[in-house]
C-alpha cells in the first residue's frame, strides 16, 4: 500500500471503530436467557471462567457465592458451547427465555425526546445525560440563592459529573450526599435521585420541607456519565466506565474504590463486569469523585448510594462479614428506613451488611466513605424492582418511576430522622 492509501486505510478503520462504537445499536435477539447455580467451588469456578471469556456471554449479577443462582445470557452462536461446559461440569441450569431482547423490549421505559425543555421535565419518563443536566443548570438558574452546580470530577471521555448543591441559608448545617448512577444500566437511580432534588427544592409537605431546610444537600444523579449516555446510544445493558482495557472496555467503578481494593468480589478481567480496574481509583470518575467528596468529608454526616435492582437497604462492609464498629446504630437507622420504604405502597425492602446481605464486594463507594473518611452513616438502596425480576430488573417501566422515588424519599425521611436521634448530625 502507498502511503496515501495506508492513511486512507487507517483513517477507515478508525471511522469505523468509531462509528461501530457510536451507533450501532447492541441488540439480544435470540439471546437465551439461562439461571445456574454453582453447587461447590469447582462449578463455581467453572462459572468464574465463563465470565468475561467473551462478550457473547454475559453475567447480569456477576459469579460471586456457591448455592446462588447466577443469570447469564448467552448469544446463539454460543449457546451449544456453553451448555456443553455446563454439561460437563454438572452445572444444574434452566432456560428462562428464549429471547432475551423481546423481553426487554417488553418493557416500557418511555425515553424524553432529546432537547426538551427543561421547564417540561417530569418523571413519567427517563432522560439522556444531556437533558438532565440541562434542567440541573436551570435550577441554578431558578433558584439562584439555594442551588449551586457542583463538579464532581470528569469523565474519561471528558465529560462533568455534575451535581447540585442545595442550601437554604448560609448558616453550616450537617450535610448529605446522595450519589447515583455508578452503574450506568440502573436508570431508576439517577432518576430518583432528580426526584429527590426537585422535591426537595418545591415540596409542601413539612416533612419534606424540613430536610431542604435543615440540611445542605450534595447530589450527584450521574456518576458514571461515559457509561450512562453509552446505555442510550448502544447497549442498554452496560454496567462500567467506557476506559479501554485491551479488547474490552471499562472498569466497574463501585469495585474501584480505594479501601480493601480487589480483596473480594470483583474480577481482575477487564472483560468482566465486575472489572475492578488495574488500580484503585484507575477511573477517572472515582478518582475526581472521590477528591470532591474528600474535599468536603467533614460536612458530609450521611452518605447514600443509590443502584438497582432488589430492594436492599445495605451498610458497611463489603470486604468482610466483620461489622462496622456502630452496627447497633446502622441496624436502628436500617430498621426505620425499611419501615418507612414500605409504608406508602407496601413495598417490602430487606438488606444489612453488603457481605451477609448480597454477597462479598470489595471497592464500593459506601465502603470507602465510611472506611477512610470519617462518614459514620454511609448506605446503598437497591431500588425496585425485587430480585426475583431476573429478566428485566434493570428496566423499570416508566410508570413507577414516582411511586419508587416517593418511596425511597420516605425512607430517607425516616433515615434522616432516626440519624438525628442518634446525634450523628452535630
Ligand atoms: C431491628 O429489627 C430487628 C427485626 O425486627 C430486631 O430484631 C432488631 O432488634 C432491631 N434492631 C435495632 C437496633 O433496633
Ligand atoms: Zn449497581
Amino acid at each position: 500500500m502507498s502511503l496515501n492509501k495506508s492513511l486512507l486505510f487507517a483513517l477507515f478503520v478508525l471511522l469505523a471503530t468509531v462509528g461501530f462504537n457510536g451507533a450501532e445499536r447492541v441488540r439480544f435477539d435470540n439471546y437465551r436467557l439461562y439461571k445456574a447455580n454453582a453447587e461447590n467451588a469447582e462449578q463455581l469456578a467453572v462459572l468464574k471462567q465463563l465470565e468475561g471469556s467473551s462478550d457473547s456471554i454475559l453475567f447480569l449479577d456477576g459469579v460471586h457465592l456457591v448455592g446462588a443462582d447466577v443469570q447469564m445470557v448467552v448469544a446463539p452462536h454460543k449457546v451449544p458451547d456453553v451448555l456443553e461446559i455446563l454439561g460437563k461440569a454438572e452445572i444444574k441450569y434452566e432456560l428462562q427465555s428464549k429471547d432475551f431482547q423481546k423481553s426487554l423490549d417488553e418493557i416500557d421505559e418511555k425515553v424524553a425526546p432529546k432537547g426538551r425543555a427543561s421547564s417540561d421535565y417530569n418523571w413519567a419518563q427517563y432522560y439522556e445525560l444531556d437533558d438532565t443536566y440541562s434542567w440541573m443548570v436551570s435550577l441554578a438558574k431558578m433558584y439562584p440563592h439555594v442551588v449551586t452546580l457542583i463538579e464532581g470530577g470528569k469523565t474519561y471521555q471528558g465529560r462533568s459529573i455534575l451535581g447540585v448543591k442545595i442550601s437554604k441559608s448560609l448558616s453550616e448545617k450537617p450535610g448529605i450526599l446522595l450519589e447515583a448512577g455508578i452503574h450506568a444500566r440502573e436508570w431508576i437511580a439517577p432518576a430518583a435521585a432528580t426526584f429527590i432534588i426537585n422535591q426537595l427544592l418545591t415540596s409542601n409537605l413539612d416533612s419534606v420541607k424540613d430536610l431542604a431546610d435543615n440540611y445542605n444537600w450534595y447530589v450527584f444523579p450521574h456518576a458514571n456519565p461515559d457509561g450512562y449516555v453509552y446505555t442510550h446510544t448502544t447497549n442498554r445493558m452496560w454496567r462500567k466506565t467506557r476506559t479501554p482495557y485491551g479488547s474490552c472496555f471499562g472498569a466497574d467503578p463501585n469495585r474501584n474504590w480505594d479501601f480493601h481494593w480487589n480483596e473480594v468480589g470483583a474480577s481482575s478481567d477487564p472483560c468482566s463486569d465486575t472489572y475492578a480496574g488495574p488500580s484503585a481509583f484507575s477511573e477517572i470518575e472515582t478518582l475526581s469523585l472521590s477528591n470532591y467528596i474528600a474535599s468536603i468529608k467533614d460536612k458530609i454526616q450521611l452518605y447514600v448510594s443509590f443502584h438497582s435492582y432488589s430492594q436492599y437497604l445495605l451498610y458497611p462492609y463489603g470486604h468482610t462479614s466483620d461489622l462496622p464498629d456502630n452496627v447497633k446504630d446502622f441496624q436502628q437507622v436500617f430498621n426505620a428506613s425499611i419501615a418507612a420504604v414500605s409504608q406508602r405502597y407496601n413495598t417490602k425492602y430487606t438488606g444489612g451488611n453488603i457481605y451477609d446481605a448480597i454477597y462479598p464486594a470489595a471497592g464500593a463507594s459506601i465502603d470507602w466513605a465510611y472506611g477512610t473518611q470519617g462518614v459514620r452513616m454511609t448506605f446503598c438502596y437497591e431500588l425496585r424492582p425485587t430480585s426475583n425480576s431476573i429478566l428485566t430488573g434493570f428496566k423499570l417501566p416508566a410508570e413507577q418511576i414516582i411511586p419508587a422515588s416517593e418511596e425511597v424519599l420516605d425512607s430517607i425521611t425516616a433515615m434522616v430522622g432516626e440519624v438525628k436521634k442518634l446525634k450523628y448530625f452535630d
